[in-house]
């Protein structure tokens, strides 16, 4: 049997993981915890408390509000948008604010996500920030994603337990998901800049010691059950109602009702399409599903629709930004490449599909090297890019 590798490193500025990439990836990446002393040396939030708050009072900001009463040991769960008011009337400690998907918000809290480059773009879900009171946090708990919870301003403590035997099931006396029983292996106090990753379903527990601030750069994976159903709604789509099960040759029933073994082979046959799928179809299918994938917002279409000409004319002087909600991915089909946005896809280049995914924010004159200005109309007129004046 294999030892665990080791469960604690330090990161250097060239290294925020303490290690390579590929190494993370090889020992740890969904299968060990690992704790990351100054991973991000000198950190400074970027967002402050002041802004989490404002940010957590629109209208379409996923936020909540967790109070922990630790003499009842009681939870208590309130869902956003707040009111100003709501935070003048928390208590002084035990209580926490989470606001999801902030690096949509904010350019510096996506900024973060550079650091995780390694992973693809559409396997990370958000960076949620929190603000903690003293003592507060969200309890014990597990994940059903990797995360990497890195410390901003003030330190929390984090227990986790690597027993592969604890209990996971739930308290039933909360609106949120606390595991019923929690003893830690491992209990650490993390200072700004350090890091933890977690893989799935590791039971862990963050309280803050004074007040502090959480940046949690959670990862998302679909279920089986959510790709089964979306592939199989992808591929009946075109069939239509004409093709159907069907049984000539049949032979006379020996016995009423009997469902056959001919009979389960002839239903078998009338379903070849899982089997039968090419690989540039199962792209296809797969980006599309990802990009789609759990999006908190779709895009609003431009209000004036811009032609390719225009477009062309008007690139060399504009910065064009993605809209932060819209995911961007791409899949290599031949010699081009198959781009998808969103939940469409269009064919690109290789080149163009690259410079889109790689960048939030891109030059309109050097995209203008791409041409290819239908597929850019039709992005910036769905609202997926937005053209910006260059200053
Ligand atoms: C946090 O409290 O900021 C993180 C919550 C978690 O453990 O997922
Ligand atoms: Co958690």
């Amino acid at each position: 049997m294999s030892r665990a590798p080791v469960i604690e490193v330090r990161g250097t500025p060239q290294r925020p993981l303490g290690m390579t990439p590929a190494r993370f990836l090889r020992d740890y990446w969904q299968k060990h915890p690992l704790l990351i002393r100054g991973a991000f040396p000198h950190f400074h939030d970027a967002i402050s408390p002041q802004d989490l708050a404002g940010l957590a009072c629109e209208e379409a900001a996923l936020a909540r509000i967790v109070i922990h009463e630790p003499k009842r040991d009681r939870w208590a769960l309130r869902n956003g948008p707040f009111a100003e008011s709501d935070f003048a009337k928390l208590p002084s400690t035990h209580w926490t604010l989470l606001v999801q998907d902030v690096d949509k918000w904010d350019l510096d809290v996506a900024a973060l996500l550079d650091a995780f480059a390694f992973i693809p773009s559409w396997r990370v879900d958000d960076v949620m920030v929190s603000y903690a009171a003293a003592g507060g946090g969200v309890g014990a708990h597990v994940d059903q994603y990797d995360v990497f919870l890195v410390q901003g301003t003030g330190q929390r403590r984090w227990r986790i337990s690597m027993d592969p035997h604890a209990r996971r099931d739930f308290r039933d006396d909360a609106e949120l998901k606390l595991l019923r029983e929690f003893s830690s292996t491992h209990d650490w106090i993390l200072e700004p800049g350090d890091a933890l990753y977690l893989p799935p379903n590791v039971p862990h527990e963050g309280t803050a010691i004074g007040e502090c601030m959480t940046f949690s750069v959670g990862m998302r994976a679909p279920s089986q059950a959510e790709l089964l159903l979306d592939f199989s709604e992808f591929l009946a789509e075109p069939l239509g109602d004409g093709a159907r099960y069907a049984d000539p040759g049949m032979r006379p029933i020996r016995h009423a009702g009997e469902i056959d073994a001919a009979a389960l082979a002839r239903a078998r046959a009338a379903m070849p399409h899982f089997s039968n799928v090419d690989n540039t179809t199962f792209a296809r299918w797969f980006g599309c599903f990802i990009t789609r994938y759990r999006a908190a917002h779709m895009a609003t279409p431009r209000a004036r629709v811009i032609t390719p000409t225009r477009l062309a004319t008007q690139l060399p002087t504009v910065r064009v930004l993605r809209n932060p909600f819209s995911r961007f991915a791409w899949a290599r089909i031949g010699r081009g490449a198959l781009l998808f946005v969103a939940g469409e896809s269009h064919p690109c280049s290789v080149a163009l599909a690259r410079a889109l995914c790689a960048q939030r924010e891109l030059d309109g004159a050097a995209l203008t090297r791409q041409g290819a200005y239908e597929t850019l109309a039709t992005l910036v007129n769905d609202g997926h890019l937005q053209l910006i004046r260059s200053p």
